[in-house]
């Protein structure tokens, strides 16, 4: 499609086949919202808002707007809002990841329909930033993201609370018989407290820090708490920025370089961040054509030390690290690994941000010094073997390190729906050295690569807090345990994960990164004959969903919405 005219409402006509036709009506329609001739004339700056009544961490937003809003009138420019989808983590079934390829396409459709000049993407629950970025990225429309920022904690027993580690870890309790139901009501409440994204390092969070890591997003925006004054100020400085952005025409091709994603693996190492990060950042970099490796991961995982300690890794929220500086803090500890000529959304390079903003030191509490980290190197570790040929996630910081080793006997679920129905049955035969497993929960599989990993213990193990468990699936960012996640290629496809049994013999060995699965290469041949595909749905979002979507190790996007460049195989990174 042309891109007919270079600014504002003449970009992107309609098509008539008269394109002076097509701007003097597009003129005309547009003076109907009661803009004077002057500010029609101006840099259109598109406002894309996910608030909904269906997204708790969004609610906010609409006061966000208004700031943003603020900034592109003070810059020169003209503020458009619209709506794409909004993704609620807590409030779709059956899981938001099967909706954030949708959405992403929502936004580039929309970015490159629009006569826009660059664009403010306003988000901040799990799926709702990669969404936007992936449309963005696609798009390729200047953009910089405003985040919704994080929920304070609440207060249950004297203690702070927060969504969702202490979601899970009262839930474990309740499930081993330590808590009443009357407890869990009480602390409901307390939970989720006020507007913003989980208060956290979970994926929400994770992936805030990562965009402005990226260069998405200005200094500083990741971490203020979604109730802030400070938060409104951030919008309207983005929108300002927004106007800049417009006139330098610095697109997010020119921004998430490979060198970009590379810092931006490195913060997630050195947040102790969400396994889910690896996947969407693998999706937003095939967008552009570059490919993320888990090898890669690995190289960077071994020599790059956990330094932030927010729940679920330490025991701070996200409040804290904003008070203890954040980013600002955070990545002059990274500096001599980062990328520092890496540009960003602010018009700067990386480096000179770090110059520029001011410097405090780490308090050794919440952000810990590169010289005495908090957690040491290899906080992820990306997995192979037999039973994982293509990969597996294990997020080693939150694991058992008695399990890291560990080697014991399958007790098998073949589904989700299996799971629930058999996993609390006093007749399951299971120890609690056995090895938990959980087939047909990845993308296609799930569908959607629900966040069902994190498998619960079942309740007549009294007393065990930790068991190996193996699935396809993903895990929420701020859970815990011993927790292989993402293995590729998934049961669905038939990957060998399809033909584990129970008893067979399971290895996890961390140091060696190897997952492997004792069963001889003819058992295994006779099991691979049994096994059957799931069906194609019919029709509709869930049929594109079924016969698109890829595996984790290309971040469960649609084979369509990659890059070119990755289409046949080749890989630009
Ligand atoms: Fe929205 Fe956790 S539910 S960030």
């Amino acid at each position: 499609m042309a891109d007919e005219g270079t600014h504002g409402y003449s970009r992107r006509l309609t098509e008539y086949g008269d394109r002076e036709f097509a701007r003097f009506v597009r003129q005309s329609f547009a003076s109907s919202q009661g803009f004077a001739p002057k500010s029609l004339g101006k840099p259109i700056i598109g406002i894309v808002n996910t608030y909904s009544e269906l997204n708790n961490c969004h609610r906010l937003l609409p006061d966000l707007v208004v700031a943003v809003k603020r900034g592109v009138w003070a810059a020169g420019g003209l503020p458009l809002e619209f709506p794409v989808i909004s993704l609620g983590e807590i409030f779709l079934h059956p899981t938001s990841m099967w909706l954030r390829n949708l959405m992403s396409m929502d936004v580039e459709a929309m970015l490159r329909a629009q006569p826009l000049d660059a664009v403010v993407l306003l988000g901040g629950c799990d799926k709702t930033l990669p969404a936007l970025l992936m449309g963005a990225a696609s798009a390729d429309l200047p953009a910089i993201v405003v985040a919704a920022g994080p929920m304070l904690p609440g207060e249950f027993e004297g203690e702070r609370v927060g969504a969702c580690s202490d979601c899970r870890r009262f839930w474990g309790a309740y499930r081993r018989g330590e808590r009443e139901r009357s407890e869990l009501l009480e602390l409901e409440a307390q939970l989720a407290p006020t507007a913003g994204t989980c208060g956290v390092m979970g994926t929400a969070s994770t992936m805030a820090c990562l965009t402005e890591a990226l260069g998405m997003m200005l200094p500083g925006g990741a971490a203020i708490p979604a109730v802030y004054a400070e938060r409104l100020r951030q919008g309207e400085w983005s929108g300002e920025r927004a106007v800049a952005l417009a006139e330098e025409r610095l697109r997010p091709s020119q921004i998430m370089t490979e060198q970009a994603f590379d810092n931006a693996l490195r913060v997630l190492l050195a947040l102790g961040g969400s396994t889910n990060a690896i996947i969407h950042l693998t999706a937003i970099a095939g967008r552009l054509g570059i490919r993320l490796s888990l090898d890669r991961l690995n190289e960077l995982s071994a020599c790059t030390p956990v330094l932030v300690a927010v729940k679920p890794s330490g025991e701070n929220y996200m409040v804290d690290f904003h008070h203890a500086g954040a980013l600002d803090v955070l990545l002059p500890e990274l500096r001599d690994d980062l990328h520092l000529a890496a540009p960003t959304v602010a018009g700067s390079t990386l480096g000179e941000r770090l110059e520029r903003r001011r410097r405090r030191a780490p308090d050794a509490q919440v952000i810990y010094p590169r010289s005495r980290p908090f957690q040491e190197a290899g906080a992820l570790l990306a997995l192979r073997g037999n039973l994982a040929p293509e990969g597996a996630i294990l997020k080693r910081s939150a694991a058992s390190p008695h399990l890291l080793q560990h080697s014991g006997r399958a007790v098998v679920f073949r589904s989700l729906a299996d799971l629930a129905q058999r996993v609390d049955d006093p007749a399951l035969e299971v120890r609690a050295d056995d090895v938990l497993v959980l087939q047909n929960a990845g993308p296609r599989g799930g569908p959607g690569m629900p966040e069902a990993g994190y498998l619960p213990i079942p309740k007549q193990l009294t007393g065990v807090k930790d068991m190996l468990r193996l699935s396809d699936a993903r895990m929420s960012g701020t859970a815990f345990g011993t927790v292989v996640l993402h293995i590729t290629p998934e049961a669905a496809l038939g990957g060998p994960l399809a033909l584990v049994r129970d008893g067979d013999r399971i290895e996890l060995d961390a140091a060696n990164a190897r997952l492997s699965l004792a069963v001889n290469e003819r058992e295994l041949a006779r099991r691979r004959e049994e096994w059957r595909p799931p069906s194609t749905p019919p029709r509709g979002y869930e049929r594109l969903y079924h016969e698109q979507v890829q595996g984790a190790d290309l971040g469960a996007d649609f084979a369509f919405l990659r890059h070119e460049a990755l289409s046949d195989g080749a890989a630009a990174g």
